[in-house]
């Protein structure tokens, strides 16, 4: 059992998050089906890759929330495809930092209500995202 009743605020972060990984799990997947151009051979299988992590911690934040006694949106954030493969990943860039934010105030908020399971959750979540973060950025140099 969690030792506090979780805040509505914790409980409405989760629901950002979740928001989050299944708009980036569209995203990246539907940017993947979509990649054209000899550069895209560069990042196919990167998206593809990365967007089924995002499902999974979607799905990992979901069972969180839902355990905590919240209601999981089924809504994502605002979806933005691209038409260039630049354009793509510059995008995918400014959405794993949001995420990286995100979390990181995920982790403290639930650190300071004494919930330690979804802090370090998150934390290793938090480690994924930068390594999201990593890939776009090094794609960028290359494309
Ligand atoms: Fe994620
Ligand atoms: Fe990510």
């Amino acid at each position: 059992m969690a030792a506090r009743k979780p805040t509505g605020k914790l409980l409405d972060l989760l629901n950002q998050a979740i928001a989050r990984e299944i708009q980036v799990s569209v995203q990246y997947m539907w940017q993947h089906v979509l990649w054209k151009g000899v550069k895209g051979f560069a990042v196919k299988d990167a998206l593809k890759k990365i967007a089924i992590q995002e499902m999974k911690h979607a799905e990992a934040i979901a069972e969180r929330l839902n355990y905590l006694g919240g209601v999981p949106t089924t809504k994502p954030a605002p979806i933005f495809v691209g038409n260039t493969l630049r354009e793509m990943i510059r995008q995918d860039r400014k959405d794993e930092e949001g995420a990286i934010a995100l979390y990181k105030r995920i982790i403290d908020t639930a650190g300071a209500e004494g919930d330690e399971v979804t802090s370090h959750m998150f934390r290793e979540i938090l480690s994924e995202e930068e390594e999201h973060h990593d890939v776009f950025s090094t794609l960028l140099e290359e494309i």
